[in-house]
């Protein structure tokens, strides 16, 4: 049911389920009046390629349904959701045309409704997806505004403006899209001549959407509560950085080399403040955090608020998790730091004194759906910035074997932090990006706004394999796969590895077991001296985690092993691995 707004409609409000994780529920793992979200293991699930019921190739709401006793197995906290909302999927789902129903793709609300209930009875939280920097342009907001002349209120809930030059030809500024190409779409009155230009900072089919305008403010508000209602325990917030723009929408050049969501190059200096754009980082975004927060305290259940916030330094993303706005932001500066023990002791080090001086935990993040996965990445020989992605053609090609090694060796150390993390679904399988996906199959916007010269976002999103002998892997029963999957990761499948001792889904089911019974995402790091500058080693409540980042063996330390991210014999840490131990 929607209003005559197209928001969410309260009415349903009024009906709807009113907790989240139910406080008595036999099986919640978390209790429930605890902050839980300071120390969870959070897994995103990206709804098209995690598991498909219907048949047609894509994923679904009933398909992740059906598998989610494999997450409670894994061991993990909760799952956050990649958008499953009403959408033409020209960017798999973050070009939303209706904010509050589900879309035929991936099921209904009360497929949506049976998911949740189902990982609330396994112990697990939902978190789900908001896009409220853009809307797709097929949402009745934008329809409705292209359909009204300049200066309309329907034309106030989007940036439209008149273009330069004499005949308006020019677009409005010289902002360019992160997918690449201008960021401003010219469109055609009912007349059919050319009229005002419409700003959007991602696909042409993505409208932002202007937060200075009250009423979008409202309708978000709308929104939550929609969610919230329904039992959700918390929200993703794409682009957290973007929403308000600089007055006058002055020109602006990104620095060479970037392409990442920041608009900008991540600095290796993660404590330097880079450039900022007039799209990002503005301080006028803080606000509509102040308001959201406000709404989810009225709920019971902990509800939290992730900012997707690409912005650095660090202590100015600290501004987003102060103790009245959100409660966590990904933390993208560890994630792109090199597998390298100096950078990590100096992110780590930074991350937890930023954080914890606005009383925020620190997160970590080494996947997502946007950047080439951690056992792909960690191990190539070529700059890679965000996004770009990578290609048979692309330089510095993956050397999988050390890839997975560190890979395997970098969860074993972020497992081990105090703080909350993240983990995108198929890293528990060491899944590689897919490099080499034939041009015609690809979807990723960026492939074609950059006329394939950035492979962008499809090789880390192919759906993942369950059973290494059932058509798609197990990942659709008809065979049908949207993205298709390499023969290999047959060895890759969660049945070759489950039970098998040394294999990646054992090495994080055992890490997460042994993280939560030491409760290590409440604990400190304190910093062991004298293993050399090769050597990540620190102690945690009692564990002391050691991760050798060089290309030389080290003596290990005396004391019994807990958790191996890879072989360790004779006393000797080799490279590429991370060892937990029992503190003495
Ligand atoms: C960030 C999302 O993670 C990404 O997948 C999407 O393309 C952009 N925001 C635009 O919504």
């Amino acid at each position: 049911m929607r209003d005559a707004l197209g928001a969410c409609n309260t009415v349903e409000r009024v009906t709807a389920r009113h907790s989240a994780l139910p406080a008595a529920s036999a099986e919640a793992r978390v209790d429930a009046d605890a902050e839980w979200w300071r120390s969870a293991v959070i897994y995103q699930v990206y709804p098209r390629s995690f598991a498909d019921a219907s048949g047609d190739g894509i994923g679904d709401l009933r398909g992740i349904t059906r598998r989610l006793e494999h997450l409670a197995d894994l061991g993990v906290d909760a799952i956050w959701l990649s958008p499953f909302y009403r959408s033409p999927q020209r960017d798999a789902g973050y070009d939303v045309a209706d904010y509050c129903d589900v879309d035929p793709v991936f099921g209904d609300l009360a497929d949506f409704d049976t998911l949740e209930t189902r990982a609330h009875e396994l112990g697990l939280r939902v978190i789900v997806d908001l896009v409220p920097n853009h809307s797709s342009t097929d949402h009745r907001w934008f329809q409705e505004a292209l359909g009204s002349p300049a200066g309309s209120e329907e034309r106030a809930r989007y940036i439209f403006r008149d273009g330069r030059g004499d005949e308006g030809e020019l677009p409005p500024n010289n902002w360019q899209s992160i997918f690449g190409g201008p960021a401003w779409t010219r469109t055609t009155d009912a007349d059919g001549a050319p009229g005002q230009w419409y700003l959007h900072l991602f696909d042409a089919t993505q409208a932002d959407l202007d937060w200075s305008n009250p009423w979008v403010r409202e309708r978000f508000v709308d929104i939550l509560r929609f969610w919230l209602d329904r039992g959700v325990d918390g929200f993703r917030v794409d682009v957290a950085h973007g929403l308000v723009k600089q007055e006058g929408l002055p020109d602006y050049t990104p620095p060479e080399g970037s392409g990442s969501m920041g608009g900008g190059a991540f600095d290796d200096d993660i404590t330097a403040a880079a450039p900022l754009p007039p799209y990002f980082a503005q301080d006028g975004v803080h606000d509509i955090y102040r308001e959201w927060r406000r709404v989810l305290d009225e709920y019971d259940g902990h509800r939290m608020l992730v900012a997707e916030a690409w912005v650095e330094p660090l202590g100015r993303l600290a501004e987003w998790v102060r103790p009245d706005e959100m409660h966590q932001a990904f933390n993208f500066p560890y994630l792109e730091t090199k597998w390298h023990a100096e950078g990590i002791r100096e992110v780590v080090d930074s991350s937890l004194a930023i954080f914890g001086s606005v009383g925020a935990p620190s997160t970590w993040v080494l996947s997502n759906h946007d950047v080439v996965r951690h056992a792909t990445r960690l191990a190539l020989t070529a700059e890679n910035p965000q996004g770009h992605g990578i290609g048979p053609s692309s330089p510095g090609q993956p050397v999988p074997e050390l890839g997975l090694q560190r890979a395997r060796a970098a969860t074993a150390l972020m497992l081990a932090l105090p703080g909350s993390a993240y983990l995108y679904q198929g890293e528990e399988l060491g899944l590689p990006e897919v490099v080499d996906l034939p041009d015609d199959e690809r979807e990723d916007p960026t492939w074609f706004r950059t006329g394939g010269e950035r492979y962008g976002r499809d090789g880390c999103r192919v759906p993942i394999p369950w059973e290494g002998f059932a058509p798609a892997l197990g990942f659709s029963p008809t065979g049908e796969s949207w993205l298709p999957q390499p023969a290999e990761w047959t060895a890759f499948a969660r049945d070759a590895q489950s039970g098998v001792p040394g294999s990646t889904l054992e090495l994080y089911r055992a890490a997460l077991a042994l993280r939560s019974e030491h409760a290590l995402g409440l604990g400190t790091v304190e910093w062991i001296p004298g293993l050399g500058t090769d050597v990540v080693a620190l102690q945690n409540r009692g564990v002391t985690v050691l991760a050798n980042a060089g290309d030389a063996g080290v003596e290990l330390l005396d004391g019994e092993v807990l958790l191996a991210s890879g072989p360790v014999d004779d006393g000797v840490l080799p490279p590429d691995t991370t060892v937990w131990m029992r503190a003495d």
